[in-house]
């Protein structure tokens, strides 16, 4: 090999060892904050027998419910299921906000609650029943959406109009 060509595989060598050390470095960065510091877990995941954290379900939805007279919530599952965990959440509230794609973040826990104010009485409904029920609101679903997650700021919440 030319000396220039092997100074190029060094170089191209070190520049990816060095891109997976940053990688590493942000998983155990983010590992260190949720574990360590905002123990995410405790609110988000199940108990085994004794009340500890179960190990083998982590983050898959906590036992308690905090209710309260503005509202009644649980931790819920954050893991990446498509079905009962945040599933394409994120990568859809990236589209609606970011991206301004007309998009209906259908798993999030605040559109299906007011998804299921508006259409099902009250009732939460499942990812898949807030895609049906929104599918009518086509290229206006980015506003519509917003229009409707406002429903849910209850009134002792919203700020007074500065005089
Ligand atoms: C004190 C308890 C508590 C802790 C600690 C906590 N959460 Fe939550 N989290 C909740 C509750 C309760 C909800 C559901 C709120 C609702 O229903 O409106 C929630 C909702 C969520 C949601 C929305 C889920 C969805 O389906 O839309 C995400 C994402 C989330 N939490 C991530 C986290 C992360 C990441 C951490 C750690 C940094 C964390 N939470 C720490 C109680 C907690």
């Amino acid at each position: 090999m030319h000396k220039q060509g092997v100074a190029a595989f060094v170089l191209a060598a070190w520049s990816f060892a060095s891109c997976a050390v940053q990688a590493q470095d942000s998983i155990e960065r983010g590992r260190y904050l949720v574990e360590g510091i905002l123990t995410c877990g405790n609110c988000h995941s199940p108990r085994a027998p004794g009340g500890v954290v179960d190990s083998t379900r982590l983050y898959s939805g906590g036992p308690q419910t905090w209710d309260e007279p503005a509202f009644t919530v649980k931790g819920s599952n954050i893991t990446p299921d498509l079905d009962t965990g945040i599933g394409r959440w994120s990568a859809e509230w990236f589209l609606a906000r970011t991206l301004g794609r007309p998009r209906v973040v259908a798993g999030d826990l605040g559109v299906r609650k007011a998804v299921g104010t508006a259409y099902f009485g009250g009732r939460m409904p499942t990812e898949s029943e807030v895609r049906t029920a929104t599918e009518h609101w086509g290229a206006a679903a980015g506003v519509a959406q917003q229009l409707l997650l406002n429903t849910l700021v209850s009134p002792d919440r919203t700020v007074p109009p500065t005089p």
